[in-house]
């Protein structure tokens, strides 16, 4: 039988990495973890306990809230994993700006890293699975046999998630989407625990002017050598 591998993405928000880690996976028939969908997931929890306001995040609350949160994926008709909290589907809920502006505020707290990371290496231990986020290849799967950072030109990242957003009817403006991804992006690299960096056996893919499917095609080059 072929062997399986462990693909993991990394990169700057917006850039087309869950893109890519979909198709992927359903090119090889891997399992894909959205592991920045669980982040999302604990945010939104703690925004609708109220322990994030205008005042800032409770962080002490989160921590001590961890163990009531339960996180899970699950498909939707057209074979498209989704996150349930609690048993309840929030993958739209966890997309809105609203959760974006605070989510790596919350994903700067040791302990819901700590918490999060242990069940994301458990969904990849067997091998066969891609998995995205901005720690994969530095701190979930340091043996990945294939790591790629993804990265591409910030106006047009800004576009890419303006075009999603405004598809789904979000009302949101291309300036505020800018101005979260450049915030995403300062305090996903400059936070202690865990930082966004490229590590030096990453693949670095600039897909600026890449299209979906040729970042796919180059990737599929790519597994094929790590094989
Ligand atoms: O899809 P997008 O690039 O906008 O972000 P995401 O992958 O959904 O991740 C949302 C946020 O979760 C990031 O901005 C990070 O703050 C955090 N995150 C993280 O810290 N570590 C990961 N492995 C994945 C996401
Ligand atoms: O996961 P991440 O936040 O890095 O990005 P994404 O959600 O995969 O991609 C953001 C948007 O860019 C999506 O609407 C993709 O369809 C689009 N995209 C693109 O136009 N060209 C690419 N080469 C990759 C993604």
């Amino acid at each position: 039988m072929e062997k399986e591998i462990t693909i993991a993405i990394d990169g700057w928000s917006s850039c087309g990495k869950s893109t890519l880690a979909k198709a992927l996976a359903k090119e090889l028939n891997y399992v894909y973890v959205d592991s920045g969908a669980m982040y999302r997931g604990v945010t939104l929890y703690a925004k609708r306990k109220g322990l994030i306001s205008e005042d800032g995040v409770d962080e002490r609350a989160i921590i001590d809230e961890l163990s009531n949160i339960d996180l899970s994926f699950s498909n939707n008709e057209n074979g498209v994993a989704e996150l349930s909290l609690n048993g309840e589907n929030v993958e739209n809920q966890i997309r809105s700006i609203e959760v974006s502006n605070v989510v790596s505020a919350v994903a700067k707290i040791k302990e819901v890293r700590q918490f999060l990371v242990k069940q994301q290496r458990k969904m990849g231990n067997n091998g066969g699975v891609v998995m995205d986020g901005r720690d994969i290849g530095s701190v979930v799967f340091p043996n990945a046999e294939l790591k790629l950072f993804v990265t591409a030109d910030p106006e047009i990242r800004a576009q890419r998630r303006f075009d999603e957003l405004q598809a789904k009817g979000d009302n949101v403006s291309l300036e505020e989407v800018k101005a979260n991804l450049k915030l995403r992006d300062e305090m996903d690299a400059s936070r202690e625990e865990s930082p966004l960096i490229q590590t030096e056996d990453a693949v670095v893919l600039d897909n600026s002017n890449l299209t979906p499917k040729q970042q796919l095609e180059k990737s599929l080059l790519l597994v094929e050598e790590r094989k």
